[in-house]
């Protein structure tokens, strides 16, 4: 499955088949012939995700009716993918962004999925709501205040359907730590402490990509952060309410690198050899694909240069947050570190819950010296004792030892939370139970995702702290 982007770890649950228990809903049988017709919003790395299920797993229940995207060329790869997938040609419509509602007219179109950039997302969001479209909307839900405004007043509108893809809280480990707030073993949770690293595979390829422009993204602390973000509310149950944020961009960005005497670097990193931090789109098709062999219709590069100029978001950032029931958060982002991964520690009147997660305990090089993309690059690979890739979640009530919660096998790629996501989103209507984790996320946990990360932006350029509800996003 097309889930992962190739500079991501890739652990080994991302292969695992065969899910523990508990961990995949239960559904009904698909009635046969009633297919929701859907269409994909943006045709880059994450729609692959969604291409394979509507023509592999979920063919039962879905069909996809149309592609589109700004650049033709990554349109015709998807055309490709299909054709392969269905054994003749799928000849999928194309549309150009402004033919969105002429699309869902068209071609009688269900469900938009939207995995589009984010800073495009509002729009194409209320455009396709207003347009008689349902639609199913990668993280983040969008990157600032009117794009908030802009989605609750069309859900108002409307009264359509978002479907948040928070795919991280499928991921087994994180479903576990809430299974263990949730029944009260540790009490009523008083602080979260939160640390997520990045390594300088995965980390830094958001400050080659459309990311790097804060414009786009939000930055990190939207972009990323939001999946982290979306979390702690859910393991919490609770909504965010004051943040203040620090941070900065200190080891990306051709300042940086001029400080630290670089020298002069190659403005991309197609080509290049002996450096770690470039990323050669040959050495994967798929980027060639969807990236090279594309460029002759936009001229978007996905391999700049890391420490190239341009870059305005950051890669450092350290937050403080106050949850409406008085918890509070500390979370931290680091996006240049040796090793990727993430620490969790909730603090609660009973106890302590400590979840703690190796996706890849160090980065490998080739004999050129170029990062290693492929699963090799692991630390098993590396023979790495200290830090083993896995994940632990400890729980220790006071006046005890700590105890393991076991952790099920989950399916596909992010922590195992993929797959299963994907059978939510396709199958949701055939659910036999509402589900006891409280897993599926609609535009209201996505709007409380970001207004972390919006708030921080603002605390970022003030200083100053930000109530949230100052900002005024159209919900809360
Ligand atoms: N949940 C996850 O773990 C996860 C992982 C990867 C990406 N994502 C999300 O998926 C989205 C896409 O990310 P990606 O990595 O695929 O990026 P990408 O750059 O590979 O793909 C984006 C595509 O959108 C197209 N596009 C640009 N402007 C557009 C517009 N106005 N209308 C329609 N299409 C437009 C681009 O040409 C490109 O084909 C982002 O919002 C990202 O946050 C989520």
């Amino acid at each position: 499955m097309n889930d992962q982007n190739p500079t991501a770890p890739r652990p080994a649950s991302s292969s695992s088949t065969a899910a523990g228990p508990g961990v995949v809903p239960e559904f009904a049988p698909a009635p046969p012939g009633e297919l929701r017709r859907y269409a994909v919003v943006g045709t880059g790395h994450r729609a692959g995700m969604y291409v394979d299920a509507i023509v592999g797993e979920h063919a039962d229940v879905a069909t996809l009716v149309a592609l589109l995207d700004t650049n033709p060329g990554r349109m015709d790869h998807y055309e490709g993918v299909v054709s392969q997938a269905l054994g003749r040609p799928a000849d999928l419509p194309q549309y150009a962004p402004d033919g969105l509602e002429k699309m869902i007219a068209e071609q009688a179109v269900d469900v938009v999925v939207v995995t589009a950039p984010d800073h495009a997302h509002a729009e194409l969001v209320a455009r396709a709501l207003a347009a008689g479209a349902d639609v199913v909307v990668e993280k983040p839900l969008t990157v600032d205040r009117p794009g908030c405004r802009r989605i609750t007043g069309a859900v108002a509108e409307t009264g359509r359907d978002v479907v948040m893809t928070f795919n991280y809280r499928y991921a087994p480990r994180n479903s576990s730590l809430r299974q263990v707030i949730a029944s009260g073993e540790i009490g009523e949770v008083t602080s979260v402490h939160f640390e997520w690293a990045l390594d300088t595979v995965h980390g830094a390829d958001y400050f080659r990509r459309w990311h790097r422009d804060k414009k786009n993204s939000g930055g990190l602390v939207v972009h990323k952060s939001s999946h982290h973000f979306d979390l702690v509310n859910w393991w919490l149950g609770d909504v965010p309410a004051r943040v203040y944020a620090r941070g900065g961009l200190k080891f990306y960005g051709d300042r940086n690198a001029a400080e630290r005497g670089l020298g002069s670097r190659p403005a991309r990193g197609t080509g290049v050899v002996g450096d770690p931090f470039t990323l050669d789109l040959n050495a994967d098709p798929r980027l060639k694909s969807l990236y090279l062999d594309a460029e002759e219709h936009d001229g978007y590069l996905r391999d700049q240069d890391v420490f190239g100029p341009g870059i305005t978001i950051e890669d450092n950032l350290a937050l403080l947050v106050d949850y409406r029931r008085g918890a509070t958060l500390t979370y931290s982002l680091n996006a240049h570190s040796p090793w990727e991964g993430y620490r969790v520690t909730v603090n609660g009147t009973a106890g302590r819950a400590e979840l703690e997660v190796v996706e890849r305990g160090a980065i490998a090089l080739d004999e050129d010296g170029n990062a290693l993309l492929d699963p090799s690059a692991t630390p098993t690979s590396l023979g790495d004792a200290l830090r083993p890739e896995g994940e632990r979640l400890l729980v220790q009530k006071h006046w005890q030892r700590a105890t393991e919660h076991p952790i099920p096998d989950g399916i596909g790629g992010h922590g195992g939370g993929d797959a299963i996501l994907l059978k939510d989103v396709f199958r949701r209507h055939l659910r036999v139970s509402e589900d006891a984790l409280g897993r599926p996320a609609g535009y209201l946990d996505g709007l409380r995702a970001v207004s972390v990360g919006i708030a921080a932006n603002q605390s970022l350029v003030t200083g100053l702290p930000v109530t949230i509800a100052d900002l005024d996003l159209g919900a809360s």
